[in-house]
């Protein structure tokens, strides 16, 4: 194992933490809020409706609801979509564990798919195996829960083609896809209802928020309904269902405003840091850094790499903490969590494999030049 030299050590351990995607708010998103510290705003919907109507334009999706989280919105994609208990979902295993959850909370069924090599995105050949053979059991999945795993379309066309197929909607799960692409087509314009997340993390935040997509008005009608406690249109209030109180925060929405016109460049910078660590690796024959599909341009939400062998892994872990990098194994797959291994799964090796040798990188698009030349100064190390 690498030993670091006592000198480099307290030099380097004077510079900031470098993050895997630290939050990106700026003084000017401030400055933008500061125009709307009225006490009336805090409870105008009207910020929500701007939000919402910015997200339909990027996304090419006419109906838009702004809602408290990405887990939200996801619930409410299944709720929508008529999920119900006893119900199997497909859902792609290596992912962050809100992908499923609201599967849970439907009191439904996940089955769970491995990924394919390239992108880490669902092996579409997995998933028509798997539809077949519950179909055969009698069985028809009431959804498919498509990743764009780190950002990155994988095989869309093969996934959408399956579920047009069997006659099994889609719901993408664009989490961490706004600003990217597939066959120049934005993320999250393919599924039957799209989700997106504005967590504090992701390219654009509001603090905490969501977003579910459709071309199907009466999906966003009803997640929208759903959203405000499922309250009637009548004078008093009136329940018939049970809903939720999912709406995002107006403030946030406010944030939201402020955030989307920087997407396109964080996009760009990411991208620039992505090529970045291409070159880094590109004569490292153990290591692979995820990139993208033929047909597809990603944002680089984060970048992630798989090593060959645990030395070399070992190696960059102990490199990264000591030059005081953030360290995170990729998503532990969903077939291999406590709380799910016990649900049917499809695999081929591909997302334990990941999981095991991988790592993120650092992908915060307000990277430093410094923070950059200390990342390449470790990896040469390696
Ligand atoms: C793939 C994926 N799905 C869903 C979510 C949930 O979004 P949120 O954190 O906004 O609830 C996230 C991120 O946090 C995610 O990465």
């Amino acid at each position: 194992m690498w030993v670091i030299p006592r000198e480099e050590l307290s030099s380097v351990q004077k510079l900031k933490k470098i993050l895997i995607s630290p939050p990106e708010i700026s003084y000017s998103d401030i400055q933008y809020i500061l125009n709307y510290i009225q006490p009336e705003n805090f409870f105008d919907f009207r910020h929500n409706h701007q939000f919402e109507s910015k997200i339909a334009g990027i996304v090419g999706m006419p109906y838009v609801l702004s809602a408290q989280s990405g887990t939200a919105a996801l619930h409410l994609a299944l709720k929508v979509l008529g999920v119900k208990t006893g119900d199997t979902v497909l859902c792609q295993s290596m992912t962050f564990v809100a992908s499923a959850n609201p599967i849970l909370y439907e009191r439904a069924n996940p089955v769970f798919i491995d990924s394919e090599p390239e992108t880490l995105n669902m092996d579409p050949e997995l998933l028509e195996k798997a539809i077949q053979e519950l179909f055969k059991k009698g069985i028809k999945p009431a959804a498919i829960i498509y990743v764009h795993t780190f950002g990155t379309p994988g095989n869309a066309d093969e996934v959408m083609r399956i579920g047009r197929q069997y006659g099994i909607p889609i719901i993408e799960d664009a989490a961490e896809a706004l600003g990217s692409y597939y066959d120049n087509t934005p993320a999250g314009n393919f599924g039957d209802i799209s989700v997106f997340s504005f967590n504090i993390n992701k390219i654009i935040s509001t603090g905490g928020g969501g977003a579910l997509c459709s071309k199907n008005k009466k999906y966003v009608e009803k997640a929208r309904f759903l959203a405000n406690q499922a309250k009637e249109q009548r004078q008093h209030y009136e329940h018939c269902e049970l809903g939720y109180n999912y709406q995002l925060n107006p403030f946030a929405a406010i944030l939201g405003k402020a955030q989307l016109p920087k997407l396109k460049h964080r996009a760009e910078k990411k991208r620039e840091l992505h090529r970045f660590y291409f070159d880094l690796f590109k004569n490292l024959k153990n290591i692979k850094l995820i990139g993208e599909s033929h047909k597809s341009r990603s944002n680089f939400w984060v970048n992630a790499v798989i090593f060959e062998n645990y030395d070399t892994y070992n190696s960059m872990v102990s490199l990264f903490e000591a030059f005081g990098v953030e360290v995170k194994p990729l998503w532990k797959p969903m077939h291999m969590q406590p709380l799910y291994k016990s649900y049917m799964h499809y695999l081929n090796g591909v997302s334990e494999n990941a999981y095991r040798l991988g790592l993120f990188l650092p992908s915060g698009s307000s990277m430093t030049k410094a923070q950059r030349d200390q990342i390449e100064y470790i990896i040469k190390k390696l």
